[in-house]
């Protein structure tokens, strides 16, 4: 088992996969570290959807496909960075991801999750990419599905009262991906002491 910090480190998004299924055993492991994580009053308002059928990723793809392109592809001021370029390569190969999670949230009283209630979802999110990680899958957190909700919730039967909060490609990552090395601000940009 590697370093706890090493396994910080490590993880980043991971957006091509080899084809190579992935074990059912691994993806419920995936589940129990995503359910380790902490939610307000303890409610664990979740529930995690696995999609492997090709049927149902083809649809996710193409509504995905849609989401990407109206949200990143029609803004020039998006720079065509390796960024962009890597999240290009997903959005036109969703489909050949092994497996798609759904981390679902709902609230008990059925009201549409607020920015706060909606905080009970995303500890367990990154849970399930640190448990990834440690497992040697690749993952990233993806959102561009959202503009089509309402038609991921019919087609995965997903009831009125939860909402998707992302989607996780999970896959063995393809040759040349790698983990570790993404960049981030340093903490001497973003700490604050007592006052900003
Ligand atoms: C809220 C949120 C939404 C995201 N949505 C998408 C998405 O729809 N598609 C995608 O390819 N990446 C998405 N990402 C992944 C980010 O682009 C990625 O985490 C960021 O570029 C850092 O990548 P790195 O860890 O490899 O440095 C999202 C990340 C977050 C936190």
């Amino acid at each position: 088992m590697p370093d706890f910090f090493e396994i910080i480190n490590a993880q980043r998004a991971i957006r091509r996969f080899k084809p190579d299924p992935v074990p059912q055993l691994l993806i419920e492991k995936l589940i129990e570290y995503a359910t380790k994580a902490p939610s307000g009053s303890n409610k664990q308002p979740w529930a995690f959807v696995i999609v492997t059928e090709q049927d149902k990723k083809n649809k996710i793809a193409h509504w995905y496909h849609e989401g990407w392109v109206a949200v990143y592809e029609s803004d020039p001021s998006r720079p065509r960075n390796a960024v962009y370029e890597s999240a290009l390569h997903l959005a036109n190969h969703l489909h050949d991801v092994p497996v798609l999670i759904f981390p679902c949230i709902t609230e008990s009283n059925g009201r549409v999750p607020s920015f706060s209630s909606g905080a009970s979802i995303y500890p367990a999110a990154q849970n399930l990419m640190l448990a990834a990680t440690a497992l040697g899958l690749g993952s990233v957190i993806t959102t561009f599905h959202r503009r089509h909700e309402n038609d991921v919730k019919a087609l995965l039967g997903i009831p009125e009262e939860f909402t998707t909060s992302c989607m996780i490609p999970i896959g063995w990552p393809a040759e040349g991906e790698h983990f570790g090395g993404s960049k981030r601000k340093p903490v001497s940009e973003v700490i604050h002491y007592e006052n900003w």
